[in-house]
């Protein structure tokens, strides 16, 4: 089965209308595989300014959201904000989400059902801590973890899995192409065994965790890995690149 190649950008809490302007106006004029499905995460302050500014052809994520449409909610945003600035992604479950705001696989589950229900999609992120792959129960986290999705997701075809180990995102550390594939493939069988056989051959599972122009394309070549999320370098003009990995 095929599924179209998936690279989401996330620029997290970077950069300006300036800096973020001139990476659009990169990324606009680039010649990029249009076999690609790309999206940029964008801060939440500039979905407006990004959907506007970005060209059609990119899709555009914001990088979290709360799990009810309205109310007193002090800082927080719901999908129908987010949709109503033109963007059709959210990014849940990060791990800085997770680890740094200290946000609950239950608080994920409901944003998940939510911004499913308000008809936007899903960049799903599952990943293990370095202790935790080296305690040997990498599968037992990111299955769990999943679980929670799964239980709030309908229509999987709106839903993209990321897998980013903990221990790769933002420290240059790249899992070894085999090792990722490997959780990959774990997880296409948890889906199949959990969810149907259908979706376990549909969804796509893409791989975050320092991916750069260096390393995309011995990854992109993983059976199992659908493609990318991207920080640091989505920053950069190597982004191209790495849309460009099956090229
Ligand atoms: P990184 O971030 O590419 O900078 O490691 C990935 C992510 O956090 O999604």
């Amino acid at each position: 089965m095929s599924r179209k190649f998936f690279v989401c950008g996330n620029w997290k809490m970077n950069g300006d209308k300036a800096s973020l302007g001139e990476l659009m106006k990169t990324l606009n004029s680039a010649k990029v595989d249009p076999s690609v499905e790309v999206v940029c995460g964008s801060p939440a302050v500039y979905l407006d300014f990004v959907r506007s500014t970005l060209d059609a052809k990119f899709g555009v994520a914001a990088q979290n959201c709360y799990k009810v449409a309205k109310g007193a909610f002090t800082g927080e945003i719901s999908p129908a904000m987010i949709k109503d600035c033109g963007a059709h992604w959210v990014i849940l479950g990060h791990s800085e989400r997770r680890h740094v705001f200290g946000e609950s696989d239950e608080l994920i589950g409901k944003k998940t059902a939510h911004v499913l229900e308000n008809g936007l999609r899903v960049v799903a992120c599952v990943g293990e801590k370095l202790e935790e792959r080296e305690a040997g129960i990498t599968e037992k986290v990111v299955f769990a973890q999943t679980k929670f999705f799964a239980d709030n997701v309908k229509d999987w075809s709106k839903v993209v899995l990321a897998y980013e180990p903990v221990w790769a995102i933002g420290t240059g550390r790249t899992a070894p192409p085999q090792q990722a594939q490997e959780v990959h493939e774990k997880l296409r069988e948890w889906l199949r065994a959990n969810v149907s056989e259908a979706v376990g051959d549909s969804v796509r599972i893409i791989y975050g965790g320092s991916v750069t122009g260096g390393t995309c394309k011995e990854l992109g070549g993983q059976k199992d890995i659908d493609g990318f999320l991207v920080g640091g370098a989505s920053l950069k003009p190597e982004f191209i690149d790495i849309i460009n990995a099956k090229q």
